[in-house]
């Protein structure tokens, strides 16, 4: 604990756009000292277990959406979806499926009998135990990075202390051009993920979120194959699918109780998120409301020189 503090205190660190503490710069990524933490302690001891399946992510992609979807899938002979033993309805999906970078959780990853670890780290940063195993899987979910930017952009500012000054969206913006943004930068994160999947399509998937939202059944389907919890033709054929998609749709986890009111209870960043910042719009394009056609400009040529030759695009 002590090296790992004595690390972290002497790396490159950056307070641009941060409510309560800088954010240093770690392999080649932007991270909050207490997520570090437990990154490299997953880092040094991590052991996944067989069937294991990480749900990964830049912050503000679809994390909540993709862990409630999975979580849905591989539960869904155990509990009904309008049982109210569903955690689904009682819990947000952030306390349904847990970050391996959550510190206190060491040990206690797995919800019992759920396969499922989230996470944000970058792919080349994931713990070696991960990347070496053959029966764990990896699902990555991306979203067009104006996208991101805006939802990061509201869930910051939402997050902020009244005594703290706001960061506009021209500062934010920049801070987000340069690739110093929480995880950042963006396309290293996703360019990593993006050659894994090329390179290893039977244990990373790569999903983007716009498609997601385009035919959501079809993306459970092959969400329900790719992790092994394939549906029989009797579940394509019924509502099964279909239950799924509502189940996870933005309104109606938005409308539960639970993620108008709740609090994530498994987090360790010291002041506490309330579900309800979790779903803000849910919508494809919302930047259009936000950034001006320069900024929009900017960051897609940022992306489109950054991928060039990756045969990734954002374009529809
Ligand atoms: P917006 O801020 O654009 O609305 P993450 O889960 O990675 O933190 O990403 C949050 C974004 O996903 C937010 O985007 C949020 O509204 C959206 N989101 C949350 N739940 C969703 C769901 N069930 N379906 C679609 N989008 C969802």
């Amino acid at each position: 604990m002590e090296k790992m503090k004595h690390i972290i205190e002497s790396l490159p660190n950056e307070t641009g756009w941060s409510l309560y503490q800088p954010y240093c710069l770690y392999q080649g990524f932007w991270c909050f000292p207490d997520f570090l933490e437990g990154i490299m302690l997953a880092q040094e001891c991590f052991k996944p277990e067989p069937g294991d399946i990480f749900i990964c992510s830049h912050p503000k992609s679809g994390t909540t959406w993709l862990k409630a979807l999975t979580f849905a899938i591989i539960n869904r002979h155990r509990y009904h979806f309008d049982d109210s033993s569903n955690p689904l309805l009682s819990k947000g999906p952030h306390d349904c499926v847990f970050f391996l970078e959550q510190r206190k959780f060491i040990g206690k990853f797995r919800q019992p009998g759920v396969p499922l670890i989230a996470t944000h780290t970058p792919y080349s940063s994931l713990p070696k135990s991960v990347l070496d195993s053959d029966d764990c899987k990896i699902v990555y979910i991306c979203r067009d990075p104006k996208d991101t930017f805006v939802s990061l952009f509201h869930f910051i500012d939402k997050r902020r202390p009244k005594h703290i000054e706001p960061v506009s969206i021209e500062q934010g913006f920049e801070l987000f051009c340069e690739g110093k943004s929480i995880f950042g930068p963006i396309w290293d994160h996703i360019l990593g993920y993006w050659k894994a999947s090329l390179e290893r399509p039977n244990k990373v998937m790569f999903l983007k979120y716009e498609d997601m939202r385009k035919d959501s059944a079809l993306y459970v389907k092959k969400l329900g194959e790719f992790m092994g919890y394939s549906f029989s033709a009797e579940e394509q054929h019924n509502v099964t699918l279909q239950k799924i998609v509502e189940l996870c749709s933005f309104e109606n986890l938005r409308g539960l109780e639970v993620n108008k009111t709740g609090v994530q209870v498994n987090r360790i960043v010291p002041h506490p998120v309330a579900n309800q910042d979790y779903f803000r719009k849910g919508k494809v394009g919302d930047w259009s409301n936000y950034l001006t056609p320069e900024m929009a400009q900017r960051l897609d040529k940022i992306m489109e020189r950054k991928f060039y030759g990756s045969g990734l695009t954002f374009k529809n």
